[in-house]
Order: structure tokens, then sequence, then C-alpha cells
């Protein structure tokens, strides 16, 4: 089944609004996790916009499930990765000027850099994954470069403009995951999943992780986080069994 890494960022870009101490995005993993988050996200931008190193440390020390630190290839960033471990690394590419992270990485541009880098990270017990378009070239690339994981972007696909351009991308997902698989990659996916666009890509891609941020803290501002995660569980769970009645059937 798969499972839902709940990225918290935007509980510390309310934090960083004021530069005060609350809301705590250690404490909303923590509600996370009760409310079924199987993954706890965060992105140390090199900015710190809104993470600080102060939660990562903490987060480390809280987070019973696993810790999944989205991050650029920044040296001092990957210090701090190392000196850190978290369960998992996933690498971003990272511009300051940006709202969130826009396009994949580029792992054909850099995949000797890469390669480095992850023998390092890996060297050093941390899983790595790479957030990449669903691109044949960029997957190959992951698989050449040494990632176990590649997190599919499913931005365009949850932004598309019409229903025919959705399916398209939805489509170009599915091959990827496939293509990914055969590359022996392990497979997550995220990116401006919602509570309306997210039961395609469970009953498409099979992916073992999907990472949402936006619209799981959106909805906490409402409901709270533990119910915003039970919901999006919920949502997981159902388009999951029908994957399982459709295969088991077939
Ligand atoms: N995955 C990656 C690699 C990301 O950079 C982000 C945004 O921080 C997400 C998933 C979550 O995206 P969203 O906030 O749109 O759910």
């Amino acid at each position: 089944m798969t499972k839902l890494g709940v990225n918290v960022d935007h509980v510390a870009t309310l934090r960083q609004a004021r530069k005060t101490y609350e809301p705590d995005p250690v404490t909303a993993a923590l509600l996370a996790e009760q409310g079924g988050a199987d993954v706890i996200t965060v992105h140390l931008r090199e900015d710190r916009r809104h993470v600080q190193e102060r939660d990562l440390r903490l987060l480390k020390e809280t987070v019973f499930t696993k810790l999944n630190l989205e991050m650029s290839t920044a040296s001092d960033i990957v210090e701090i990765a190392i000196s850190t471990r978290p369960h998992q690394v996933t690498l971003v590419p990272e511009r300051r000027q940006e709202v969130t992270t826009e396009g994949g990485l580029d792992v054909v541009l850099q995949k000797e850099t890469l390669k480095d880098l992850i023998k390092r990270l890996k060297d050093n017990g941390i899983l790595v994954s790479l957030f990449i378009d669903p691109e044949a070239g960029q997957i190959r690339g992951s698989s050449e470069a040494g990632a176990e994981l590649v997190e599919l972007h499913t931005g365009a696909y949850a932004n598309a403009p019409s229903e025919g351009l959705r399916l398209a991308q939805l489509a170009r997902l599915r091959q990827g995951a496939l293509l990914a698989r055969e590359e022996g990659l392990r497979v997550n996916a995220g990116h401006g999943l919602n509570y309306h666009n997210v039961g395609p890509i469970v009953e498409e891609l099979g992916a073992e992780e999907l990472h949402i941020g936006h619209s799981i803290v959106s909805r906490a501002v409402f409901v709270g986080i533990k119910r915003a995660v039970e919901e999006m569980k919920e949502l997981i769970y159902r388009h999951g069994l029908l994957v399982e009645r459709t295969t088991q059937k077939g």
C-alpha cells in the first residue's frame, strides 16, 4: 500500500512570518504521525526561509516513523545532512527566487557530481532519492548515478490546465514509474498533490511513498493537522484498495 509522507515546511513558513516560536513544525510532525503519516519530510533550504537547523535536529530525535530531508546539493547542506543522518535524503534543485521547487533535478547534466555525492550519503547510511521529471533520460541517469529511489515530479499533472492534458501527464508518470522499476529504482512521487487529484496517482503509479505538503497543511488550518492527515490517508487507502481488487481479479 502506498505510504504518505507529510511535508511540514509550511508550518515553519507561518512561524517564520513572525520569526517566533509558533507554530512549531516539530509538534506538527508529531501530530501528523498520530494521524497516520508514514514519513515526515522537511526541506532545509539554503536561504532557511522556513525550516531551520534546530527543527531538523529535533525531528531527527523525535520522528519515530521515517525522516526524509529534501535538500539541494550545496556543500554546507550536505555536511548538515551527514551530521544529522536522516533516514532518507531527497535531492532537489533549488533556486532562491522560486516560491517552491519547480522542475526536477537535472541528473543527466550533473551525473558525475551526483555519483560522488550519492555514494557519500549512502556510505553514511542514508537512503538517497532523486526528485526528477518522469523523463527516460533522467530516470536512466538516476540509476546510473547510483540512486536507490526516484521521486517522480507530479507538478505537471497537478497543474494541467485541461482534463486531456492531465490524463496525458498521468500516462507519462505511469510510463516513468514502469521504466524506473525496470532500471531497478524504487518509485516515490509528489508535488502539487491534493485531496482532489491524489486518487489516480495512487491507482496508476503504485508508488511506495507520496510526498504531500501544501494541501495537507492548508486543510490543517481548518480541521487540525491530525485530521487533515487522517483524511489524506483514508483517500490513499481507498484508492489503494481499488488497485488491489483489480490486481486480484486480473
Ligand atoms: N516533493 C518535493 C521534492 C518537493 O520539493 C515538495 C515541495 O516542497 C513536495 C514534494 C510537496 O509538494 P506540495 O507542497 O505541493 O505538496
